[in-house]
């Protein structure tokens, strides 16, 4: 097989078992991505740090901009806006297909980012950056590129739904389960990106433009965290037989403005809501993660599974490595995110406290 040089930045939950699985199932990606996946490097802040998984020390470096330098597949799992978007324009700009899993960078700078790729076409690919393991960036992408999606509701931040989780089931206290969501790698470096709803909002930005095929702006999705929620509200919630679940939702409102040509707009929130206990939405628990997709000819579709955890988010990271490693050696050109319909975004909050 031809050899493709992969750089791998960050070691932390996901990146450490992102690199352990590259070693461990090496002969196997070489077969489903027709090259050999050489990782080259490891780079990190601290290579003394303890990390989840044995990874050989000669791999790690403090040096990222060397590391990238003659890659051809650079992952990226630092995480925040920088210096993650650095490495990952010098990555693009220096030829090299880009993974990546990190939300809160594609939200914000998605349009330069997926830009700079095109000018140069290069692929960047983050099935992982929406709902951990399941896969929803690609089906929305892809499959159902010749649908129209008419509104998506789910369930996509681990951590807050852990912790509602386990307050509902045990009577968990709010900072206690944040901690242990923490230490299962489930919270973003800063938790607050999770439990204020940032996280949730940065994923239906994502969605939504995806869905809808135009740019949803971070700035254009209401946002509500659960931090507010109390024993007391879940307590009052399961006696009237709902749950409190924190959803994105993001929808197509017809007719709502003359604003666009097609009197169409759509609309993203995220705010804790009532959910009726015999809805499916209530089932989901832990970690976990769903996603309900409307749409017009396919109808209602669900998509469920893990939504954080340092090896659930590599096998989402791993399978964007094959892809990018079957584009590369086939020389294929890059993949257009599709976002001309321009759709205006209405901020209209909540529409209501139950579903
Ligand atoms: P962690 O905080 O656990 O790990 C971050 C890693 O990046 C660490 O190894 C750290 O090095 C390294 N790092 C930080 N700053 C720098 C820098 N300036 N230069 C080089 N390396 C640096 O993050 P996660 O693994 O949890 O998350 C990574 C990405 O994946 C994020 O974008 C996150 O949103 C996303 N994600 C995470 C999921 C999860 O369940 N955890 C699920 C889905 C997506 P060091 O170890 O030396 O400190
Ligand atoms: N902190 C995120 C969550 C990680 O809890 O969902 C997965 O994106």
């Amino acid at each position: 097989y031809r050899r493709l040089r992969v750089a791998l930045l960050g070691a932390g939950a996901v990146g450490s078992q992102v690199a352990s699985l590259l070693l461990e199932h090496a002969d196997e990606l070489a077969d489903r991505a027709g090259a050999t996946l050489e990782l080259a490097g490891i780079a990190v802040r601290d290579i003394d740090a303890p990390r989840d998984v044995d990874l050989p020390r000669e791999l790690f470096t403090t040096d990222p901009e060397t590391l990238i330098v003659g890659s051809d597949i650079v992952i990226e799992l630092i995480g925040g806006i920088e210096p993650a978007r650095t490495h990952i324009l010098q990555a693009i700009t220096s030829g090299a297909d880009v993974v990546t899993a990190n939300k809160a960078l594609l939200a914000t700078h998605g349009a330069e980012i997926f830009d700079t790729a095109d000018q140069v076409g290069a692929s960047v690919y983050y099935e992982a950056a929406v709902a951990g393991a399941i896969p929803i960036i690609r089906p929305l992408r892809d499959s159902l590129a010749g649908d129209r999606v008419h509104r998506i509701m789910g369930i996509v931040n681990g951590t807050t739904n852990y912790i509602l989780d386990r307050m509902d089931a045990e009577g968990a206290e709010f900072d206690d389960v944040l901690a242990e969501a923490q230490a299962l790698g489930y919270a973003e470096a800063d938790p607050t990106a999770d439990v204020e709803g940032y996280d949730a909002a940065q994923k239906a930005a994502i969605l939504a433009s995806l869905a809808f095929h135009t740019a949803v702006p971070l700035e254009a999705v209401h946002r509500e965290g659960i931090l507010g929620i109390d024993k007391a509200m879940m307590d009052a919630a399961r006696h009237a037989g709902y749950v409190i679940k924190l959803l994105a939702v993001c929808e197509r409102l017809a007719g709502e403005t003359d604003a666009s040509a097609t009197g169409e707009a759509i609309s993203v929130r995220v705010y804790p809501a009532l959910v009726p206990r015999t809805h499916p939405l209530a089932s989901v628990h832990g970690a976990n993660n769903a996603v309900f997709v409307q749409a017009e000819a396919a109808g209602d579709l669900m998509f469920y599974g893990a939504g954080a955890g340092g090896i659930q988010t590599a096998s989402a990271v791993l399978g964007d490595v094959v892809s990018a490693a079957r584009r590369h050696i086939a020389g294929g050109v890059g993949v257009g995110e599709s976002t001309r319909a321009n759709l205006p975004v209405v901020a209209i909050g909540r529409v209501t406290t139950r579903y």
